[in-house]
């Protein structure tokens, strides 16, 4: 961590040296539905934004809606932008098999840096839920940096061997998608820096600059947010009722429930309770439940129908108060954390305890 004499303290790592960008702050994938100004404004704040991928069955429109949200969020920033695509294979196929609508979001993004404009902007590409490696290839081809999510060390392993440039270890208590074996970010991220050589990013339960600092001191090279960045005034895109329910969550309140590649974490709702009740039930098939899924995702985050719809929401909504102003926030947490990082020092020199900081706290204990 330096000071280097410009508007505030730096923090270096391999990930911001690769991806070229100020602060080792990422907002990762927000689907389904989209994040276009949200993932403009973090990367306009020096962080790294990521551009959400707009729902598993919208089909051919789908594909439409990715490229016109890659080419809005372009045009909202010169800075380097990231792309999240879940990369489903299907069941039982192996080799593993990647789902049409990966293939096809996937190939958008590739299509979409034959524009030179985007090309500048759009550097990295995120995938999460299957194996990176049905992927690997046309990503490597296509100069993309290459970050994959994983929930297990097993999983960077194997990520780190197909080649990707970037593994981000996302612990249990994150919201959405999270893992059928509970392991949860202190543990995995100590666990995963150690297994590979490639740079980490920690993800799962990250609000402020006490988990920077501590997801650094696990050997993280920068951290990812979900859950904070929903709480956000700079995520127009989506109707603010979202946002104000995830304020509104008390500790223990999230609920884990069946998603399409697995157990997702989210807000308690009718919406919810009438996914849970299809549990077992024949009462859809396979395809119809997931294009019923992505409906409620979406009307929960475009209409802010928190009643009906499902929202994905990690555990670290219990201790978020406050709706963040991106452009304060990410060069604000990084020189919490230098601060919190001094006064941390304190403690070895026999001074006694560090005193607290105030600005951390951004709700009372509930
Ligand atoms: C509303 C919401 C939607 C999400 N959608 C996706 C997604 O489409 N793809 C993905 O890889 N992860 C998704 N995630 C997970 C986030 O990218 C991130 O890994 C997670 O939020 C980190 O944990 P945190 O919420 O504790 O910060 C989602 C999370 C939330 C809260």
């Amino acid at each position: 961590m330096m000071t280097d004499g410009g508007p505030g303290p730096r923090i270096t790592t391999r990930v911001t040296e690769l991806l070229g960008i100020e602060h080792p702050i990422i907002q990762e994938g927000l689907g389904p539905y989209k994040t276009v100004q949200l993932a403009a404004a973090v990367t306009n704040a020096g962080g790294l934004g990521t551009i959400s991928m707009p729902g598993m069955t919208a089909g051919a429109q789908g594909v439409r809606d990715l490229r016109a949200y890659i080419e809005q969020a372009c045009e909202l920033t010169d800075g380097t932008l990231a792309v999240n695509i879940p990369v489903g294979t299907a069941k039982g196929a192996e080799p593993p098999e990647l789902l049409p609508f990966s293939a096809a979001y996937v190939g958008c993004v590739i299509d979409a840096l034959r524009d030179s404009a985007i090309a500048q902007r759009l550097r990295v590409i995120t995938t999460s839920a299957g194996p990176p490696g049905v992927v690997r290839r046309a990503i490597a081809d296509s100069g993309l940096i290459h970050a994959h999510k994983v929930g297990g060390t097993r999983q960077a392993i194997r990520a780190e061997r197909d080649g990707v440039d970037v593994i981000i270890a996302s612990g249990y208590e994150a919201g959405g998608h999270t893992h059928a074996r509970p392991v949860h970010t202190i543990v995995l991220g100590a666990n995963v820096t150690e297994a590979v050589d490639v740079p980490v990013v920690i993800a799962g339960g990250i609000r402020d600059a006490r988990g920077i600092l501590a997801a650094l001191a696990l050997g993280a090279d920068a951290v990812a947010m979900g859950t904070r960045f929903v709480a956000s005034c700079d995520n127009p895109d989506w109707d603010d009722a979202y946002a104000q329910r995830v304020l509104a969550m008390q500790e223990g309140e999230d609920v884990v429930f069946p998603a399409v590649f697995g157990p997702s974490r989210g807000l308690a709702s009718d919406g919810l309770s009438e996914l849970l009740s299809f549990v077992g039930s024949e009462a859809m098939t396979e395809s119809e439940l997931t294009a019923w899924k992505d409906d409620r995702l979406i009307i929960a985050q475009r209409d802010g129908d928190v009643t009906h719809g499902i929202m994905p929401c990690g555990q670290v909504a219990s201790g978020i108060g406050d709706l963040i102003h991106v452009a304060e926030f990410v060069p604000g947490v990084v020189a919490e954390t230098a601060a919190l990082l001094e006064r941390l020092s304190g403690l070895f020199g026999g001074t006694g305890r560090p005193e607290s900081d105030p600005r951390t706290r951004t709700r009372a204990p509930s």
